[in-house]
């Protein structure tokens, strides 16, 4: 399936196209200019609505429902970008700011003037330190030429644009620990309601969206409704970038219509090329680490929002991983909910303990082959309690791993126990070489 004309890795081939100058004559900005002069905020608001964007930050969310929940004639309102981009598997957002970051820029600024918002900020991740460099030069370059600041090119529109580096945390990540972090304190979701739109950074309005959402917007205003919505499928119209990792030939991010097979992004020699050394896909995950995962039985599903929920599976950020049959099921759901500990941000009770009781588990039965009879039904028990019961996201995400691992591949972990048992010291419970293990119980 090839691609007339890329939308989010827009201008990929032009060299130096993250130069201002040469992205102003391929057309950038033009969109922004167009809008301020000829279309009301209203206008823009509808456009979007009408494209059927949806949020490429994990959820899939209508863009344009999301910017109409603002509460009327309440100001100031602020957009964020979300750029901090730390789901594992996930790394498009950087290279779309890598390779072209006026288009985002000019998206943050159409976005802004569509939700009459005169402050936008970009929060990005801390490591992200040489994109952060891009983007302010590519801001003050913006400046510069008049684009950003105030009476914009004569139209009395204000906008400043910060970009905000994080520490390095995956909870940041969350709009409302995003909107935490940016306010100075500790990175910890907020309840919800309130939602952001509705009272959000310093307490006022707030849209966040992702850099992908946002990297949209400019081709929308400029190439109209219709022929947005004849990329991809009816529900999921456009294309989306998939970041493709793993045991893939070529691994990397494709910008592809929504609804293309899993197959075809897996096996097509311009994307990833079929699997290394032609071993057979055992586990693909379709949207991140916190995605449940998919099969080899999977492969004809369409990559878009609603063909992989109804596999059981969900899109969210769009980082397909796929892994061969070398892997361990146990182990990847080890390492997978290691991260999870590691970032959980220790706010709620079943997030903090269960991801440390799920990780102090697995890696003995995943790093050190030894399980008791009982280790299985505790996993089972760990992410049961943890389902439904956590504060955010995160917590509900690492109970993923640990769950897809146990339902498609109970054998694997049924054989660490078995294996256990024929071990002279290998019982689960201390064996005076790695120090004694806490029994578990399954029961509270
Ligand atoms: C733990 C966690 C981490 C997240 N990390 C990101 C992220 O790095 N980037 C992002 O855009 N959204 C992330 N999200 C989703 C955001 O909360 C939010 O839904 C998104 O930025 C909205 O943008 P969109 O409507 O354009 O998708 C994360 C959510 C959770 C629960
Ligand atoms: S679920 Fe985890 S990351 Fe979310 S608030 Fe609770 S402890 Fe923090």
């Amino acid at each position: 399936m090839d691609l007339s004309e890329h939308i989010i890795m827009r201008e990929l081939d032009v060299p130096d196209i993250n130069d201002f100058e040469v992205y102003r004559r391929h057309g950038g900005w033009e969109a922004y200019r167009m809008a301020l002069k000829e279309k009301t905020p209203a206008e823009i608001v509808a456009m979007v609505k009408e494209s059927g964007l949806r949020g490429r930050g994990g959820a899939g969310f209508p863009t344009g429902i999301k910017w109409g929940f603002l509460p009327k004639g309440v100001y100031p309102r602020y957009l964020l970008c979300n750029c901090d981009e730390s789901e594992p598997g996930t790394f498009n957002n950087h290279q779309i700011i890598d390779r072209n970051p006026h288009q985002l820029i000019e998206g943050v600024a159409l976005s802004a003037y569509a939700i009459e918002c005169h402050t936008a900020y970009i929060y990005m991740r801390g490591e992200f330190a040489a994109a952060a460099i891009t983007l302010e030069r590519a801001i003050a370059a913006a400046y510069r030429a008049g684009f950003l600041g105030r009476n914009i090119l004569g139209t009395g529109f204000d906008l400043d644009i910060y970009v905000h580096r994080g520490a390095g945390a995956y909870i940041c990540g969350e709009e409302t620990a995003l909107m935490e972090s940016l306010e100075g304190k500790i990175g910890q979701p907020r309840l919800k309601p309130p939602f952001p739109a509705v009272a959000g950074l310093y307490g006022k309005p707030t849209i966040i969206n992702n850099v992908e959402t946002l990297a949209n917007v400019p081709r929308i205003v400029e190439k109209g409704v219709a022929w947005y919505r004849s990329h991809g499928t009816e529900k999921s119209p456009g294309t989306k970038c998939f970041s493709l990792s793993g045991h893939v030939n070529r691994p990397g991010n494709y910008e592809l219509p929504f609804g293309v097979p899993l197959r075809e992004l897996i096996e097509s020699p311009e994307y990833g090329g079929g699997m290394r050394g032609g071993r057979p896909v055992k586990i693909i995950i379709p949207g991140g680490a916190s995605a449940p995962w998919l099969t080899h039985e999977h492969l004809d599903v369409p990559l878009d929002y609603e063909s992989v929920a109804a596999a059981g599976s969900m899109l969210g950020s769009g980082a397909v991983i796929v892994l061969n049959d070398t892997v361990k099921a146990p182990h990847v759901a080890y390492k997978m909910d290691e991260f999870f500990k590691h970032e959980s941000c220790g706010k709620c009770t079943p997030c903090r303990e269960g991801t440390h009781w799920l990780v102090r588990v697995l890696h003995r039965i995943a790093e050190e082959g030894r399980a008791a009879p009982e280790d299985i039904p505790t996993l089972h028990s760990i992410y049961n309690q943890m389902a439904g019961n956590c504060f955010c996201l995160l917590g509900e995400s690492a109970v993923m791993p640990i769950k897809s691992a146990l339902t498609l591949f109970p054998e694997e972990f049924e054989a660490v126990v078995a294996a256990s048992r024929h071990h002279p010291h290998g019982n689960g419970h201390g064996d005076g070489r790695h120090g004694p293990v806490i029994p578990l119980t399954a029961k509270r």
